[in-house]
């Protein structure tokens, strides 16, 4: 039987843009799929000439500056949207509307009511979504969930998340400190992997919680040059929060573009009755784990060199031990998202992951603005 192809329209070209690109390339060569991807247009904000080199380094076949266009062509079924978050909406809306499934970057979008009609959409259209919480692909989150399935950690009683990364305070503006364009700051930017990975490797959902904003570093320089206007920061530099979750288990929270040393420090600890589990994106290969049931004298944390065994996407190529980069767990992504396409049946985390991690955003914008705790 020959295999279905399915015909790939890409919206960005930076840096998901190449992360995507990247993956559209080789999720095939990696895996035998159960259908070809072929990487018909690529579209962004630039001049041709830089999109046609962009095009011709990664395979994309043709180039378009319009994405409205891009959506509304008969030989494309997959629209991959890695633009900034305030086009995500009109974006994949009229991708669902053309019948096209959806890859959408996190957060989902920059408000609730949009996320909803982004996966109102995909389920009115009948669209297969799919929201961009790549962390869920590393083999070491994967582990941690197993663990918690296999009721390794027992009953959960804390989680701790921390999305740390170090950015330059005297940096120039772009769209990520602005409200109106990135949605909040370093709260949907790093905070909502954070949201996804406690509910990944849980299974538990944030129902209340009490939180904080703040932005250290309220003007920027408008551009690179030396005598630029000042603009306005208008999101946050660090989004903390405590909460609850449904299954009893009580969370602290912690995104920050402020923590000098820390590059990609996205880490989760899970603590429970009968164990612990630790992760570090900085040493993403390795899960921590503490088992409480062994003898006093020997407990403590191991450090497993995690694989691809049980890993619930499938795993990645290569032998035990061999590891995975940051690229990869793009790679991984698009591979299930083209299994599900071709299986007909739902990627996981979809536009519905996207929406339950956008009302903890949510929440926490209305818990900062009363300053009390909500329910999310
Ligand atoms: N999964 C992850 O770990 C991860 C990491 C980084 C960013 N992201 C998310 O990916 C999205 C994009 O972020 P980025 O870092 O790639 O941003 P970026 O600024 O590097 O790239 C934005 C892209 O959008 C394109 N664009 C802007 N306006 C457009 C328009 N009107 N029409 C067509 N294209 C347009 C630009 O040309 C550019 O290629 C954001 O939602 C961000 O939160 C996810």
């Amino acid at each position: 039987m020959t295999k279905k192809t399915i015909r790939v329209g890409l919206i960005g070209h930076q840096f998901m843009g190449v992360a995507h690109s990247n993956a559209y390339r080789n999720a095939g060569i990696w895996y035998d799929l159960p259908a070809n991807i072929e990487m018909v247009c690529l579209c962004a904000k630039d001049t041709e000439e830089n999109l046609r080199k962009f095009a011709d380094k990664f395979g994309w076949k043709e180039i378009e500056t319009d994405w409205r266009k891009l959506v509304a062509r008969d030989d494309i079924d997959l629209i991959s949207v890695a633009s900034p978050g305030f086009l995500h909406r009109d974006m994949a809306i009229a991708a669902a509307e053309h019948g096209k499934h959806v890859l959408c970057e996190k957060p989902l979008a920059n408000d609730l009511a949009s996320a909803e009609a982004m996966w109102e959409a995909a389920k009115k259209n009948n669209v297969i979504s799919a929201c961009g919480f790549s962390y869920r692909f590393t083999p070491a989150t994967a582990l941690a969930k197993r663990l918690v399935d296999e009721g390794r950690i027992g009953e959960i009683y804390h989680v701790h998340a921390r999305y740390a990364q170090d950015w330059d305070e005297k940096g120039p503006m772009v769209w990520r400190f602005k409200k109106e364009l990135a949605g909040s700051g370093a709260l949907g930017d790093l905070g909502s992997h954070s949201i996804d990975l406690s509910r990944f490797i849980t299974g538990g959902e944030i129902v209340s919680l009490v939180a904080q904003l703040k932005t250290f570093v309220k003007k920027r320089p408008v551009s690179n040059e030396p005598d630029a206007e000042m603009g306005d920061v208008t999101v946050d530099d660090v989004a903390q929060f405590i909460c609850e979750f449904d299954n009893g288990a009580t969370g602290n929270f912690e995104a920050t573009r402020f923590a000098g040393g820390r590059k990609n420090h996205n880490c989760i600890e899970i603590n429970g009755s009968k164990g612990s589990v630790y992760w570090d994106f900085e040493d993403q290969n390795y899960l921590l784990f503490c088992d409480k049931t062994e003898s006093k004298e020997t407990q403590g944390f191991v450090k497993i060199n995690a694989t691809d065994d049980g890993h619930p996407y499938g795993g990645g190529p290569w032998p035990q031990g061999h590891g995975i980069g940051y690229a990869d767990t793009f790679v991984l992504e698009v591979a299930n998202l083209v299994r599900a396409i071709a299986e007909g049946r739902p990627h996981v985390p979809s536009f519905e992951d996207g929406v339950k991690v956008q009302r903890v955003l949510d929440a926490i914008d209305r818990s900062f603005a009363e300053r009390k705790w909500v329910n999310v």
